[in-house]
Parts: structure tokens; sequence; C-alpha cells
């Protein structure tokens, strides 16, 4: 029997996949050929989407197709609205969203057909529906009504209206839709892999991407973009980073939306929200918090050798949108549910059981006892 592999399995490459490329020493992230530097100033979150599934870019009559077919999925099942209102009031959104998707999938004319058109009509409604369900979630919660969608808006132009009752000002509405672009993908990182794992024993969709939501719950994946802001609010001024810093470093704490397992470098997504969230929170008048953030970043960096990751400027970005914050995760699941239900496709289209060994430590050779012994 040979060795595990690394803790974490660390360093291990699990399959192929043309779908997105990391290279974590140099820093950068590429989609289906495309640096995400050459995407995320030009093109919109569903063209991204358009773009992983397709392999290619969207000419704009594609593109107005595309849309237009996501627009017209998003209405969620009327069984699943009542589903939803049905959880207790205190449900954490991500269990809800989880709850959510999982109920579709109960409900989807497609439910057992794993084909390549089933797959894909069944992603475009997932990607369509997603933002829906957050945004059901957010008014049931507070004793509203969920509002319909309305086709003739962008998807993310759409959530913001769903969720707050009021459309978004064009400039929110574009940083939303530019931060779902640069969670889309990421090679194979905890929850998309838990995706493949469940397709890979010919599981549906929407099982895979309810594994995926669970998977991105946790702080050390997707959850991190809340317990940053956390951080920054429990941190309070720019002048307390220092002391607050020292005793988080003597007390060994993680500091949430720092690290990461394959860059060793700057997180290229996080170039894009930094600069967005330098924007967002002087216009918001919350500019105290990108200098909490610089600050922790500046120290992070010259004490530790740490980078901020995806979740760290995001989350500053959501807090000067306004987003409540345990909303940030389910956020990420919107824009992470295109690549996952791209990985599901890819997995399926040349599948084979991801089922690895366990290198077994425990004990041997024991004999067993009747009750009156043991
Ligand atoms: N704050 C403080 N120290 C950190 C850190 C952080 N956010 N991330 C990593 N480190 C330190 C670890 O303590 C460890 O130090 P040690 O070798 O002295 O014990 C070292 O860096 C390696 O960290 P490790 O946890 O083994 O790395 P990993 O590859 O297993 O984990 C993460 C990667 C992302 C889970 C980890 O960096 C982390 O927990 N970050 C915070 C959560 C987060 O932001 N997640 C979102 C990721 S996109």
């Amino acid at each position: 029997m040979t060795a595990a592999a690394g803790k974490g399995l660390e360093g291990v490459v699990a399959s192929q996949t043309s779908l997105s490329f990391i290279d974590g020493l140099k820093g950068i992230l590429v989609y289906r050929g495309y640096n995400i530097h050459e995407l995320a100033p030009n093109v919109s979150f569903p063209e991204s989407v358009f773009l992983l599934w397709n392999g290619r870019l969207p000419r704009r009559t594609e593109l107005d197709e595309f849309e237009s077919a996501l627009a017209a999925q998003r209405a969620l099942d009327p069984r699943t609205v009542e589903g939803l209102k049905g959880l207790p009031t205190e449900t954490v959104p991500m269990s809800a969203l989880r709850t959510g998707v999982s109920l579709e999938g109960v409900y989807d004319p497609d439910a057992e057909d794993n084909s390549l058109e089933a797959n894909r009509r069944k992603a475009e409604r997932l990607v369509a529906r997603t933002p829906t369900i957050i945004a059901a979630i957010h008014r049931i919660r507070q004793g509203l009504e969920p509002l319909e969608p309305d086709p003739t808006l962008s998807l993310s132009a759409d959530f913001v209206r769903m969720a707050n009752g009021e459309p978004g000002t064009e400039e929110a509405v574009e940083a939303l839709d530019r931060t779902l672009l640069l969670y889309l993908d990421h090679g194979f990182n905890a929850s998309t892999f838990a995706c493949r794992v469940i397709a890979a024993t010919l599981g549906d969709m929407h099982s895979a991407v309810t594994g995926g939501v669970g998977a991105l719950k946790g702080e050390l994946h997707g959850g991190a973009n809340a317990r940053a802001m956390h951080t920054l609010l429990e941190i309070g001024d720019p002048d307390n980073v220092g002391l607050w810093l020292d005793r988080a470093f003597a007390e060994k704490r993680k500091i949430m939306g720092f690290g990461h397992r394959v860059y060793k470098t700057e997180d290229p997504r996080a170039t894009h929200l930094r600069e967005m969230s330098r924007v967002l929170t002087q216009q918001a008048g919350l500019e105290k918090f990108y200098e909490m953030s610089r600050k922790l970043e500046d120290r992070m960096i010259s004490e530790k050798g740490i980078n901020p990751n995806v979740d760290f400027y995001c989350a500053t970005v959501y807090y000067a949108l306004g987003i409540p914050i345990d909303l940030y995760t389910p956020l990420f699941a919107m824009g992470r549910m295109g690549g996952w239900t791209a990985h599901v496709m890819e997995q399926h289209a040349d599948n084979r059981l991801i089922r690895p060994r366990a290198e077994y430590v425990g004990e041997m050779d024991l004999r067993w006892a009747p009750m009156d012994q043991r």
C-alpha cells in the first residue's frame, strides 16, 4: 500500500479540465484561455458563463439569446418558494440556499436525465434561479413576499431589485456583476471538487451543486468573505489594526480572507476587488474599511508573507454596496454556480468514478469478545 498524498491533497492533480487554469506562483487565472485581467473589465457575468460552457466568447446575437434564455428561466417552482417559507426564520442563508437548490432539483423536469442536453437545460435553470432563491430567502426572513423576476432586467440587476424591492444604481449592479465573474470558476477548489465527486457517481446535476453549496458554506472556503467583514467590523478603526493584529498573531488566529492553497503571490481576483473596494468604499463614505484592509494587508504580507485572497476585498465591496453580510457567501455561490454546472457537464461528458484510497492507520487483528467481557 502506497503512502497517502499530502494532507488536504495539497499539490495533487486529480484530473484534467479545460475550464480554468491557475498558476499559483505567478498569480495567473485563466478562463478557457482568457486571462482574468482580459475578462474582468470587459465581460459581463452571463458572457463569462457562456464562455465557460461553450469554450468561446459569444457573438452579439448569441449573447442576447443566451441572456433571454436565462431570463425566461428565472422564476422558481412555486413549491420551492413554499419550501423556503417553511424554514425556521433563523435558518442561515447558505443552509436555506442549499435547501432551495435541492428543492429545485426535486421539481426539475429533467431531474434524473444526465444527458448533455438535459444538463445544459438544468445548468441554465440553476444559474438563472440561484439569484431568485437568494432574493426570496432575504425577503421571506423579513416577513415579505418574494418578488417575481423581471425578465427585461439583466441577471444582476434583477437580483438587486428582487432582494431590495427597488432597482440598484447602474454602478452597483455592474460592481455586483463583476464580483460574480471573478467568483465564476477556480480549478478544483473544494466545492467544485465536491460537485465533481458527486457527478462522477452519475449523480444528477442538482445533487452535485447542492453538495457544492454545502462545501462552499465553510469559512475556510466561501464563508471567508463574510468572516472577513466581521473581522473588519471587530477592528473598527484603522488605528486599531496594529494592536488587533498583535493580539491575533499572539493567539495564532487565522485572519479570514488571507492565504490560499494554490496562490503563493497576489490572487489576481484580489487585484480587481481591491480597486473596486477603494472606489466603492469612498463613494459610500466607508473609506475607513478600505484603509483598515490596506493596513491589514501590508502587515500580513510583510510579517507573514500571506496575501489576501478573493474574499478579502470582496467583503468591503459588498459592504459598500449595502449587502447584508450573511448574503456574501450566497453571492459567491451565485457566481460559482456557473462554474459548478460547467464542471458537472465536463465530468459527465467523460466520466469515471472518483474513488481514491485511504491509508489505514488504525488497529488490526483485534478479536471479538462477548458483550459482558468488554
Ligand atoms: N491567517 C493567518 N495565518 C495563516 C492564514 C491566515 N488566513 N492562512 C494560512 N496561514 C498560515 C497557517 O497558520 C500556516 O502556518 P504554519 O505553517 O506556521 O502553521 C501556514 O500559513 C499554512 O497554512 P495552511 O492552513 O496549512 O494552508 P492551507 O493551504 O491548508 O489553507 C486556507 C489554505 C485558504 C484554508 C488558509 O489560508 C485559511 O484558512 N485562510 C483563511 C480562510 C480563507 O480566507 N479562506 C478563503 C480561501 S479563498
